[in-house]
């Protein structure tokens, strides 16, 4: 490392360990956690090289606490590991617990300020948050987008009945054609159409964790030179910096162009478009170009990661599977495909979706939180600042069995067990504004899947010998890894129907 570097690492070091004594006063109890060493914190504490959520419940279990509290080179930061605490937090004291930290490397340096997702709280993220959440209310969904989801599912389940072996880029081509179509009005052909390539590579080139990286916890960093030994994170900047800005800029020129022409397929850019801009610091185009990339980003990879958990689920615990296909039976029949209008009277397949989201988390530490003001919790004091993470793993994962069954009321839970949505999509003034959205798809797909196909391991293997190998990958969202899976027809007549409701939708 350069003399600069070095310099830089220890002035890093210094203000790090004054602010370190200064952010927790001398009266103020200490939430419980590892205990900090001189000038690094915890630094040396943190869970690192992976699943770092498994490893944040493991220290919420040795330290019995579900909340736990670090300082990192004097930033703090705060890990909650339980449903309760994360509701009366994040939730209750929403005015405290919605910000979002700097995250000097995806938003600095990736240059990635424009996403709601990563905005700080103020009146700039409530311009953006506000024109989203419209967008993705229960009624305009259903106004406006079902009928998306239901012509893709149909032209999705006509793909798997083709080539059933390449479930992963089906359930791509499908969630991406979804969010495509509502975002941009562009109709997705194949899965190699460019807008999903796009989407692929800022994945690729994303931050596993926001957060995580040297330079967000030395700041100092961000000024080394791209050619200077060990700053290969500022190449990785670079390439994040120009995806930002085509995944921003090129479809939206596409739409742009369709509307000057009067050619644009409605959608949210057009709706957006035709309306006046509610921030004066930002142009209208500047406005719905960042709606909308923020929906194309994030709609789609925790969609298919939640379906693919399903379709996994559903050979590991095949009487869930039976259970769920009588029902479909008695209410749907075998000549057409389920549609929203049947889900009041499909409630097992309704909890088989919610059990998809609560066996394993898609996003499972969620987007990082951080306090506006100081503040208390169980006698311990959390300062201004505080990074603040949602372990949505063990909020969700305890116990580990796919049981639709627990969300029935009990003597002892009158109200079953709560419903996982409330923590898989993140909470507070920060929760996914996706979400309604997200589980209308999810149930159709899941409920068309099991209406037209048998789904099983081929080796007929089912419980957790099915599971043997799969692992779930680290970062943002966490997929499981390839597994074989077997899609057959359950029913003499079912590729008909499939091709039935591709034509008529198609129409
Ligand atoms: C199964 C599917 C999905 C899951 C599991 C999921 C999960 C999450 C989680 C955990 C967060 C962080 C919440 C927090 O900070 O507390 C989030 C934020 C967000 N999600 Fe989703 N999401 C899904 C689908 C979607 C879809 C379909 C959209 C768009 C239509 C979307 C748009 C967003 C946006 C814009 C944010 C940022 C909200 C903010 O910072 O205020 N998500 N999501």
């Amino acid at each position: 490392m350069s003399s600069v570097a070095v310099l830089g690492l220890l002035a890093a070091l210094l203000l790090s360990t004054l602010s370190y004594v200064w952010c927790l006063p001398s009266n103020k109890r200490r939430l419980p956690g590892p205990k900090p060493k001189i000038l690094i914190g915890n630094l040396i504490d943190l869970p690192s090289g992976g699943h770092e959520w498994i490893q944040y419940a493991a220290l919420a279990r040795k330290y019995a606490s579900d909340v736990l509290y670090f300082t990192v080179l004097g930033t703090p930061l705060l890990v909650i590991n339980s449903f309760e605490a994360a509701r009366e937090l994040l939730d209750k004291r929403g005015a405290v617990y919605s910000d979002r930290p700097r995250l000097v490397m995806i938003k600095e340096l990736m240059e990635w300020d424009w996403n709601v997702a990563l905005m700080s709280y103020g009146k700039r993220f409530s311009a953006y948050r506000r024109a989203v959440q419209q967008e993705f209310q229960p009624t305009v969904i259903a106004q406006s987008y079902h009928q998306v989801i239901v012509r893709e599912i149909a032209a999705f389940l006509g793909r798997v009945l083709e080539t059933p072996d390449s479930l992963v880029d089906h359930l791509k081509h499908m969630t991406g054609a979804i969010i495509m179509m509502v975002a941009y009005g562009h109709q997705v052909k194949s899965v190699d159409d460019p807008f999903i390539a796009m989407n692929e590579a800022v994945r690729e080139h994303a931050e596993e964790h926001p957060g995580v990286a040297l330079v967000d916890v030395f700041p100092i960093l961000k000024y080394l030179p791209t050619w200077f030994p060990g700053a290969s994170f500022q190449r990785a900047a670079a390439i994040g910096r120009e995806l930002s800005i085509r995944m921003r800029v090129e479809p939206y020129n596409m739409v742009k162009a369709r509307t000057e022409s009067g050619n644009a397929i409605p959608c949210m850019a057009t709706k957006l478009l035709s309306q006046d801009p509610p921030l004066e610091e930002a142009s209208n185009d500047e406005f719905v170009k960042n709606c909308c990339a923020v929906v194309y980003s994030a709609g789609a990879d925790t969609t298919a990661a939640a379906l693919r958990n399903f379709t996994l689920a559903m050979f590991v615990y095949p009487d869930v599977q039976r259970r769920a296909q009588e029902e479909l039976d008695r209410v749907v029949g075998r000549d057409r495909l389920p549609t929203f209008q049947d889900q009041a009277k499909l409630p097992y397949v309704l909890k088989v979706m919610k059990e998809s989201l609560r066996w394993r988390a898609m996003s499972p530490l969620g987007v990082p939180h951080a306090t506006l003001e100081d503040d208390e919790f169980q006698g311990g004091y959390i300062p201004k600042g505080t990074t603040v993470l949602a372990n949505i793993y063990p909020c969700t994962r305890n116990p580990d069995s796919f049981n639709p069954d627990r969300y029935l009321p009990t003597p002892e839970k009158p109200d079953g067990e709560p419903d996982p949505a409330r923590a898989a999509f993140g909470f507070g003034r920060r929760i996914c504004p996706g979400r309604f959205f997200a589980e209308d798809s999810l149930f159709l797909t899941i409920a068309s899947m099991l209406h037209v196909f048998t789904i099983s391991h081929p080796e007929s293997l089912s419980g957790n010998d099915a599971l043997e190998g799969i692992t779930w990958s680290s970062g943002l969202v966490s997929h499981p890894s390839a597994f074989a899976v077997n899609f057959t027809p359950r029913f003499h007549s079912a590729p008909d129907v499939v091709r039935a409701a591709q034509t008529s939708r198609d129409a």
